[in-house]
């Protein structure tokens, strides 16, 4: 498997297999300055724009590129953060080198794996769903942030995750945690992998973005299955 940059140019290509291809990558991810912290959203999509593959997961979208990347992403964050959707439907794995965050308006962790976290995860959650939240983590060491708003708004979670010490955040979805961050503008690059396949009409990747958001393309990779690995300058504009 080969991985080749193509904007900006000029071309240069990478083996899979290349021992130095881990610190390409995390050159090709550096972070985009920002004072105090940056927010990038790193997702994958079908051709179609399908947030899942066949299973309904995003697993079957990913390949062993993306995964590489993936981990890249997550070593430059100070935190990984994904909505409740994704832990209930995914029981997703807390990373193992990063602290995992998880947002949630009713505390539902149903189908969790939080028990193999390295670092205790970091839950955001209302008020009203502390309770919950404490009893389906009850044994496994956490961090519960209780917000303000019971409509979890984008600018308490990230101001939240910045007065824990996590200025740096990946948000990995899913679909609507995602478009509520796009939409506050809160975000300043989207990682977006395109798979090379079509799937039926599924989880739309972004279903609730309810503005137009400005894009800039800083840099496009291809592998040698035909995935695409765009990083997506996020502008403020508005239409
Ligand atoms: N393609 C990809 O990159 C990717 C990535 C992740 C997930 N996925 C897929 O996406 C699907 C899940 O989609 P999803 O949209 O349910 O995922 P999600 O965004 O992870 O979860 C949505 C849930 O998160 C909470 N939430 C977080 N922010 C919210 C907000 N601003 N407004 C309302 N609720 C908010 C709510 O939890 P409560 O219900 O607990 O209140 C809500 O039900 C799965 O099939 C998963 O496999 C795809």
């Amino acid at each position: 498997m080969t991985l080749t940059r193509l904007v900006p140019g000029p071309g240069q290509t990478w083996n899979a297999d290349d021992p130095g291809l881990v610190s390409a990558l995390a050159d090709l991810y550096a972070l985009p300055p920002h004072p105090g912290g940056s927010i990038r959203i790193n997702m994958i999509a079908s051709l179609n724009g399908s947030a899942v593959g066949g299973d309904g997961t995003s697993e079957t979208l990913s390949n062993r590129m993306d995964r590489a990347i993936l981990k890249v992403i997550r070593s430059l964050a100070d935190v990984v953060v994904v909505g409740a959707g994704t832990v209930r439907k995914e029981g997703y794995l807390a990373p193992k080198d990063s602290t995992l965050a998880v947002v949630t308006a009713s505390g539902d962790l149903t189908g969790h794996r939080l028990h193999h976290a390295a670092r205790p995860p970091v839950i955001l959650c209302p008020e009203s769903a502390t309770a919950r939240v404490a009893e389906q983590l009850a044994g496994i060491d956490h961090r519960p942030i209780a917000l303000r708003s019971s409509d979890l708004d984008s600018h308490e979670i990230v101001d939240a995750l910045r007065q824990a010490g996590l200025p740096n955040m990946v948000c990995e979805g899913g679909p609507t945690l995602a478009a509520a961050f796009l939409a506050a503008g809160v975000v300043d690059e989207l990682c977006l992998t395109t798979a090379p396949q079509l799937h039926a009409p599924g989880t739309p990747l972004l279903p609730r973005l309810d503005r137009t958001v400005e894009t800039d393309l800083r840099q496009l990779l291809v592998d040698g299955s035909g995935m695409l690995y765009a990083r997506w300058g996020i502008g403020s504009g508005e239409s």
